[in-house]
């Protein structure tokens, strides 16, 4: 048996609770590859409160539970606020925080902190948060860097589809010179409903109804995801240095009823479309509304998630998303612990 990851998830809403009986349902593949059984050594989440427990919890003990937090509530330890919480998980042995709380696009805080202060303290963290990574992921990541430490992100853009691990991983030395992508599910549902004869309105609500936008909407309309999805891939992507000011960005709001509707039926529906390009070494990257010609290979995912990634060695990749929503975006959490923990085994094998 490998030493096994204690884990302090901080946020728990629609993602942490699908992650959990995710986590469960394939502890006999992590025991069996990898010789763990990760333990919960606590959940905090801003109102129902912060709670760690000493001894950690199995997951299959927190599978019994109709609401594992009561568990945590009725035995565990309570701390103030996030910062003592994370304080009060490392003291018990926690070694991986999993920051899963809400985004927020201006400069990631709190959980650019609350990320910060766990990696200063000596812990791996997960998070499917952009807002951290977007404003600050390479201080971050040189952070992790200095402790020997890991922060992956996969979930962060496109839910649990593979794009920073398969870059690290899959295709490494591919010489990746550009992306572009249909990154907003917001964008292209409510484009797809205007075309149909919706309203705005209508469209907006049915892409809140479908549980995909953003808590305000016009985040996504108006490109603001969009850019911050564009600079974590162009910087993990094509090791640029990103911000998301930098991008240059043109939403979806100007767009006229008519002009949707007329563009659709001339067979080149308009979506919003993410683009980062390498010419020369210098990087240009944007979001702005563009028609889509039927041979362009984004044509295909206008009603999806799809990336197509531009490479030296393999041409063009394009990976499409046929299902969206929290269950895949637990995957790339429980990916990203997997790759924590494959790194881990490898180096206490080497020891
Ligand atoms: N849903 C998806 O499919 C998806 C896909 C990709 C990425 N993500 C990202 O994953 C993260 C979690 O998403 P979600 O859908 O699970 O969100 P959610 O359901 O809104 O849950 C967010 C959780 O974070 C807690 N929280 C917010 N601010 C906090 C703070 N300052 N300190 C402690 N807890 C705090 C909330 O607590 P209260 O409820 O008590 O306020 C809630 O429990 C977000 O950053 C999101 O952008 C989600």
């Amino acid at each position: 048996m490998h030493s096994s990851p204690r884990l302090l998830l901080l946020g728990y809403g629609n993602v942490a609770k699908a992650l959990l009986p995710l986590l469960d349902s394939r502890g006999s593949w992590l025991e069996q590859e990898l010789g763990i059984r990760p333990l919960i050594s606590g959940i905090g989440s801003r109102r129902t409160g912060f709670f760690t427990h000493s001894a950690g919890v199995a997951l299959s003990e927190l599978a019994k539970e109709v609401n594992p937090l009561q568990l945590f509530s009725a035995s565990g330890h309570a701390s103030e606020d996030a910062a003592a919480f994370i304080r009060a998980g490392r003291a018990t042995g926690a070694n991986a925080l999993i920051e899963l709380t809400t985004m927020n696009p201006d400069n990631g805080e709190p959980a650019l902190g609350h990320i910060r202060q766990a990696l200063e303290a000596g812990m791996d963290v997960i998070t499917a948060n952009k807002g951290p990574i977007a404003h600050a992921g390479e201080a971050l990541q040189t952070l992790a860097r200095q402790r020997g430490l890991s922060l992956r992100y996969e979930s962060a853009v496109m839910d649990g589809l593979p794009l920073v691990n398969l870059a690290e991983f899959t295709l490494p030395a591919v010489g990746m010179r550009g992306f572009r992508g249909l990154l907003n599910c917001t964008s292209s549902i409510v484009l797809s409903q205007v075309e149909q004869g919706s309203s705005l309105e209508e469209a907006i609500r049915s892409a809140q109804e479908a549980g995909v936008a953003e808590a305000d909407p016009w985040h996504d309309l108006d490109g603001w995801d969009a850019a911050l999805k564009t600079t974590i891939l162009a910087n993990a992507l094509l090791n640029a240095r990103l911000t998301p000011r930098q991008v240059q960005r043109s939403g979806i709001r100007d767009l006229s009823r008519t002009e949707v509707v007329a563009a659709a039926r001339k067979g080149t529906p308009i979506r919003q479309v993410s683009s980062a390009q390498l010419v020369d070494g210098v990087l240009s990257a944007s979001v702005s509304p563009q028609r889509l010609q039927p041979d362009d290979p984004l044509f295909a995912g206008r009603d999806l998630g799809m990336i197509s990634l531009e490479t030296e060695a393999m041409g063009t990749i394009t990976l499409t998303e046929h299902s969206t929503g929290v269950l895949q975006t637990a995957y790339g959490v429980l990916s990203d612990l997997i790759a924590i923990q494959r790194a881990r085994n490898a180096s206490q094998e080497t020891h």
